[in-house]
Parts: structure tokens; C-alpha cells; sequence
């Protein structure tokens, strides 16, 4: 395929697709928000005089869902624990590569009633759990691009959980430090976008990014290791945009990032929108709903 053939033949107006996205199978955990509410506040997005309401809250999450399963993805429930308002944020639940689920310690004490129900159900669907030594709080601060794991600090997960982190999955962990208390976890400041499969494998993998939201040293190691990615928009930052979940080539945003959506189109992604408005009171959007199942099963 001669790609600067094909731009070279599209009409000016036409967006420039620089390559043909190639969706990828997900499976992911998610937990109906039933019992959703802000009876606390451990982030800046939170704020108990903000009335919630539950059933809207359900409704939006709903289609989230749904989406997933439309675009033939598989999503499998946890079920939620009255009193545990943001069991709803499944990211958090854990980290899990090739059938390992490492569990998660949480940093605030209004959510470590989850740690146990999560790493039951990893243990009850053919995981191998690891109970964690060190504070982290999972894929929020976690996550896998390509063949290397970026791994959050500086708010919730201790940059003591890096070395744990490499040594149950046995790989490189690149460590990444926050330094805006509204972008507190990795997924609310880092999108990956794929791994670009090739004949061997893995070929190459980016990522969305909100430089902003990290120190000077961070920001560094981002620029030199993914030289292609998208520099999300100060404007996205700030209504939750880069909080997504790309399968390859679907990439399942808020409808208010919309400075991120035109970014993903120009590369040749398909945006898909989906609005958790409800979830943001909590300070949580659609990656955050996510928890990606790897492995686990023959
Ligand atoms: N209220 C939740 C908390 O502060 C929101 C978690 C958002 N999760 C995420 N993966 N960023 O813990």
C-alpha cells in the first residue's frame, strides 16, 4: 500500500487518513454504577453539595456498555458493593497481563473496601492473583503500551509499587510523575491508542497525551519515546477528554473533546462518543469504567 500515493490522489478536503486502523478483540470488567454517589471527595472533581443521581448515572454507563458490545467486544461484570461509590471506576480494580491480575492497595481509605472484592473476582474467573505490597491503584495508574508498562505517581499509586509492578509481569516499567492534582491518575493524562500489530507481533503502539499534566522529566521520556503521538489540547484536558479507550481503531471519547476528536480523525481513527457526564461528578470518564482483561483463559 502506497500511503503518500493514496493522500496524494484524496481531494484537499478530505480528512488525512495516514493508515487503515485495524480494530483489536477486548474484553473488559466492568461494574454497574448501582449504588453511584459522591459521599466523599478525593479528588478536585468531586463535590458532595453536587447532587448525584443514580439512575442517570446507570442509564449513561448503560450505553457505554452497550457500545462496547455493538462493536463486538466482550465485557464481563463485577458486581457493585453498596457503600463502595466508586467500585463503578474498574480501572481501578487492578492491573492484568497474559492471565496475572496484580490486586490493587488503595492510597485513600474510602475505596479499599474494593481491593478484596476485585481480587476474588479475578481469583473466581481463572486469574492468578498477586496481593500487592506496595500502593497502587491499578490500570488508572498503570497501563500497557505496546510492550512496555507506563506506570503513574505523584497523587495516588507510590512509585515504590514500579519495581513491584516490573517484577510480577516481567517487564519494563517507565515511571511518570503528575504534577496537576484534576489529572490525578495516568488515564486522565495518557490515552494508549494501540498496539499496532505487524507480522511479528507488536509492531509499535502510541499514545494521546496532555504534557501539562506531568514534570519536566516526564514530559521529556514522552517526547523521545513516542515522537508520533497525539499532543491532546489543553481544552480536551480539561473536560476529561483524554480519560478514553481505543480497541485499535475505535476510539470511545466524551462528546466534549472535541479538539481530541479531530486529532484522532486527521490519524485515522473513528472517534466514538460517548457521554458519562453523570460519572465525571465523581471524577471518572470512560477508561476509567475500563478494566482491561488480558489472558486469563484457554
Ligand atoms: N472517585 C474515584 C477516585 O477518586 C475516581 C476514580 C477514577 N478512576 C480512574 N481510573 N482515573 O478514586
Amino acid at each position: 500500500q502506497n500511503t503518500a500515493a493514496r493522500e496524494a490522489a484524496a481531494p484537499a478536503t478530505a480528512p488525512a487518513v495516514t493508515s487503515d486502523r485495524i480494530q483489536q478483540h477486548r474484553r473488559y470488567l466492568m461494574c454497574r454504577p448501582g449504588y453511584f454517589t459522591v459521599s466523599y471527595e478525593i479528588n478536585p472533581w468531586m463535590h458532595q453539595a453536587v447532587p448525584t443521581d443514580t439512575a442517570k448515572a446507570v442509564q449513561q454507563w448503560q450505553t457505554l456498555y452497550d457500545t462496547y458490545l455493538a462493536l463486538g467486544h466482550e465485557v464481563e461484570l463485577i458486581d457493585p458493593v453498596e457503600g463502595l461509590p466508586d467500585m463503578v471506576y474498574t480501572a481501578n480494580g487492578g492491573f492484568i497481563i497474559d492471565g496475572t491480575a496484580l490486586g490493587v492497595r488503595f492510597s485513600v481509605a474510602q475505596r479499599r473496601g474494593e481491593e478484596q472484592p476485585f481480587m476474588d473476582w479475578f481469583a473466581a474467573n481463572g486469574f492468578d492473583v498477586v496481593r500487592p505490597t506496595a500502593i497502587q491503584e491499578g490500570e488508572g495508574d498503570i497501563l500497557l503500551v505496546g510492550e512496555t508498562i507506563l506506570a503513574g505517581y505523584g497523587f495516588r499509586s507510590d512509585v515504590a509499587s514500579h519495581a513491584e509492578i516490573a517484577k510480577v509481569f516481567g517487564r519494563e516499567v517507565v515511571s511518570l510523575k503528575l504534577v496537576n492534582p484534576s489529572f490525578y491518575h495516568l488515564d486522565t493524562a495518557i490515552c494508549v491508542l494501540d498496539p499496532v500489530q505487524g507480522p511479528g507481533g507488536v509492531e509499535k503502539a502510541n499514545i494521546a497525551y496532555l504534557p501539562s499534566a506531568f514534570d519536566d522529566a516526564s514530559r521529556a521520556v514522552l517526547a523521545e519515546r513516542y515522537p508520533d503521538a497525539i499532543v491532546v489540547p489543553e481544552a480536551d484536558g480539561a473536560v476529561f477528554g483524554i480519560n478514553a479507550a481505543s480497541d485499535g481503531r475505535n476510539v470511545f471519547i466524551s462528546p466534549r473533546a472535541t479538539g481530541f476528536d479531530a486529532l484522532l480523525r486527521e490519524r485515522g481513527y473513528h472517534p466514538v462518543h460517548v457521554d458519562l457526564s453523570e460519572l465525571l461528578l465523581g471524577g471518572g470518564g470512560i477508561k476509567c469504567c475500563t478494566l482491561e482483561l488480558r489472558g486469563g483463559r484457554s
